[in-house]
């Protein structure tokens, strides 16, 4: 596919995961990428060594999304080197577990600025340039089935995600007069180093795919090709929508 030739995507947390398949999986399909990491350097180098290698162009930036002048400095290298940002995908998250009552401020004020500040104020950084250019864009959030299903022992997580899934509903109505579209995409239990701790548990693992209609974890690729799907043309009149990637998981139930 060269459905996205011409197009610039920024990718947000493509040093690894989820965001590294969507970001190579965007390259395949010819779009120009910015590939954002904030640790991995050597996974956001083979990011790149992959779009390349796929025959179009990309750009690593270390910028940490929970700071303003890194979430410029990512819509502002987009302009220079490529000539527009076209696409947005706010993919970088993370998940810190405790009870409830246990859970330090520290964890819920780092989880909520990954998860939701960060998708905020980059999107507001995307939309500045985008609206000053009058051009049209693309808005992909990666959030998770968290953004409806509780996750007990992870309420800041479920607190972040629920408010990516409200922005995505308030900005497909403050965006769509500029001709930006905005969804979100929630992938349910997918094989990536969020769930490493889960992957080498294989009781909760099993317990887990017991859950899953589809009978088997997510891949990064079931997720991906979904974001690619949003940023094509095919998904021009698409904005205001949560696609599951969950093989069924949020619509399950069993009476044991
Ligand atoms: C979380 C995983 C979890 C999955 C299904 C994802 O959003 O990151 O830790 O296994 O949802 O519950």
């Amino acid at each position: 596919m060269q459905g996205l030739q011409g197009k610039v995507a920024i990718v947000t947390g493509a040093g690894s995961g989820i965001g590294q398949e969507i970001a190579k999986r965007l390259g395949r399909d010819r779009a120009k990428l910015v590939i954002d990491y904030v640790g991995s350097e050597a996974g956001a180098d083979a990011t790149r060594k992959a779009v390349e290698a796929a025959g179009s162009q990309a750009v690593v930036v270390q910028a940490d999304v929970t700071k303003m002048a890194d979430v410029q400095k990512l819509v502002d290298t987009a302009w220079t080197q490529f000539g527009s940002a076209d696409v947005l995908v706010n993919n970088a998250g993370m998940e810190k577990r405790s009870d409830f009552w246990d859970t330090p401020e520290a964890d819920y004020d780092k989880v909520m600025a990954v998860n939701l500040k960060g998708p905020f104020f980059l999107t507001q950084a995307f939309v500045r340039r985008l609206r000053e250019a009058k051009r049209p864009g693309r808005v992909i959030n990666i959030s998770s089935v968290h953004e409806e299903m509780a996750f007990p022992g992870f309420a800041t997580y479920c607190c972040s995600k629920g408010g990516l899934r409200m922005l995505m509903r308030d900005l497909t109505v403050e965006l769509g007069p500029l001709g930006i579209t905005v969804n979100n995409v929630a992938p349910g239990a997918i094989a990536t180093p969020i769930n490493t701790a889960l992957l080498n548990d294989k009781a909760k693992l099993e317990a887990l795919v017991k859950n899953i209609p589809l009978g088997r974890l997510g891949t990064t690729e079931d997720v991906a090709g979904v974001v690619a799907f949003l940023a094509s043309d095919d998904a021009s009149y698409v904005t205001g929508a949560t696609f599951l990637v969950d093989g069924g998981l949020m619509r399950n139930y069993h009476e044991q």
